[in-house]
């Protein structure tokens, strides 16, 4: 589980930035491509569709980790809120042509198959965080950081 490990030090750098004391040196993260990556939003404005709901996805995490460092993941829900909201758009966009995807575009059955089950993955997550329950927050964010890579594999350039 190298990747929710990274993720959360990655966040918990951002979120001990300001306020921690302890936080790691800023300099060694930021220097990182993963670390530039965290706020993809403060790079450039939102780009297409999809672009825009990845952004909101990879912040309502963010702030899932960084509540389960502090022990209340109580904001998680309204910002995976955002993510649905986008979410909406891309469907949208993929109905009315807005949007193809960056790879395979000819493969939108199954890309709405990996998407059917990650937003399957994301309503354990947000239930959990609903209840403030931290065991079962960590527990559903394996599941949710287990389908990134296999969808960017098959439909991200
Ligand atoms: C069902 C498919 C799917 C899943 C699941 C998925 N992504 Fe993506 N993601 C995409 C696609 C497609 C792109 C490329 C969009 C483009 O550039 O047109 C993308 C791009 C991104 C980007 C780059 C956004 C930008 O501004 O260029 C980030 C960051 C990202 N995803 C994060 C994640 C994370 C974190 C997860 C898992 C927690 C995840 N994604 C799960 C389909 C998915």
């Amino acid at each position: 589980m190298k990747l929710p490990l990274g993720l959360a030090l990655i966040s918990m750098t951002v979120a001990c930035s300001r306020d921690c004391p302890t936080a790691p040196a800023r300099g060694a993260g930021t220097a990182s491509p993963a670390a530039a990556s965290v706020t993809p939003h403060d790079a450039a404005p939102p780009g297409n569709a999809v672009q825009a709901e990845m952004q909101r996805l990879h912040a309502a995490l963010q702030t899932t980790l960084t509540g389960l460092a502090y022990g209340d993941v109580r904001a998680a829900p309204a910002a995976f809120a955002e993510v649905d909201h986008a979410r909406h758009a891309t469907e949208a966009a993929l109905e009315g042509g807005a949007y193809q995807l960056a790879r395979n575009a000819d493969r939108l059955p199954r890309f709405r198959e990996l998407d059917e089950a990650f937003h399957g993955a994301l309503e354990t997550l947000v239930e959990a965080t609903v209840r403030n329950d931290l065991d079962a927050t960590a527990a559903a964010l394996g599941p949710v950081l287990r389908a990134c890579q296999p969808c960017h594999g098959e439909f991200r350039k």
